[in-house]
């Protein structure tokens, strides 16, 4: 039986990027949507689970993306709705809105191979827009302290309340971008998730962060956020601190969005949102 990917996507043509995805993954026939609104969700929804019977609606999945994540958000909660996991008429689903949960994990997976999350004091640059918020979870989530930095300290302090919404144990603390350099000080990482092309972690700034272990980087686009890596620096150690910048992390994000996909398909009612990604990109080799 094919494997059918029923591609929904928040903007007018759907991704290229994540079509080449998951054909890569192995995916059979690509149904592919694009300027897709919640209000349409439910009868596409319903035009993949009253096809296939239970048994074989493993063969069925749904990929929500699009390069706004809270559209994608919200057609992620409307597609739920219209599940009916009472009868076995469901589909898995995943969403990966701006590439925001796969780019996340890859790049908490890639701290995790050189620290104890739980035992870790990181600063998350760029906290407040779709990358570094997922960013900050994952961290909270793993038991790290995370200082979270915005240009306005009040987006950084509701993001802190949004992610304690989800993770209550979690360990945060707004941050001023004003105040780099004081909130590096007794960081272990140093993850920048900043807009493309702004440096946000200057040279000048290393100085004073003696305890610096792991610098990321997601920006690929020049000026880099962190300055002194190279953006395909993976585990490069410079000065003693280990680098990756963003086509480093992008490597892992790649294998965990094709990870992802395949496992769609394992069985009709997986739905992969930051969490259940971090979990497979935890489990790669
Ligand atoms: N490697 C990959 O596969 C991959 C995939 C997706 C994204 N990315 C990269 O990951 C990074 C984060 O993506 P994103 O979509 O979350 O970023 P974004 O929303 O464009 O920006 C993240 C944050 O950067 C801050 N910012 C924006 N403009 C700024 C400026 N001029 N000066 C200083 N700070 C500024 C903003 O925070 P405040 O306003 O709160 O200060 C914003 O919330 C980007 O560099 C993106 O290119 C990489």
């Amino acid at each position: 039986m094919h494997k059918i990917l029923i591609q929904l996507d928040t903007d007018p043509h759907p991704s290229v990027f994540d079509r080449v995805v998951a054909i890569d993954a192995g995916v059979d026939q690509l149904f592919s949507y694009g300027g897709i609104k919640p209000e349409q969700v439910r009868d596409l929804i319903h035009g993949a689970i009253f096809t296939r019977g239970p048994k074989d609606l493993k063969n069925t999945a749904v990929f929500i993306g699009g390069s706004d994540v809270a559209a994608g958000e919200q057609l992620l909660a409307e597609a739920r709705k219209h599940l009916l996991p009472q009868f076995r008429l469901s589909v898995s689903l995943m969403l990966d809105s701006n590439g925001a949960n796969t780019t996340a994990a890859a790049a908490v997976r890639a701290a995790g191979r050189h620290l104890d999350l739980a035992q870790t004091k990181a600063l998350v640059l760029g906290g407040t827009g779709p990358v570094g918020q997922r960013v900050v979870q994952l961290l909270a989530r793993a038991g790290s302290h995370v200082r979270v930095s915005s240009r306005q300290i009040e987006r950084a302090a509701a993001v802190c309340e949004r992610i304690r919404r989800v993770v209550p144990e979690a360990r945060l603390e707004p941050v001023a971008a004003a105040d780099t350099v004081s909130a590096a000080a007794d960081r272990h990482l140093i993850l920048s998730a900043g807009a493309a092309g702004v440096v946000l972690f200057p040279a000048s700034a290393r100085a004073s962060a003696s305890n610096l272990k792991v610098l990321i980087d997601l920006n690929a686009v020049p000026p880099l956020g962190i300055e002194g890596i190279e953006v395909s620096d993976k585990a490069k150690e410079r000065d003693g601190v280990v680098c990756y910048g963003a086509i480093g992390v992008g490597e892992t994000k790649m294998k965990v969005h094709k990870e992802a996909i395949r496992r769609l398909f394992e069985s009709n009612d997986r739905v992969l949102d930051v969490a259940e990604i971090y979990q497979i990109a935890s489990e790669l080799p």
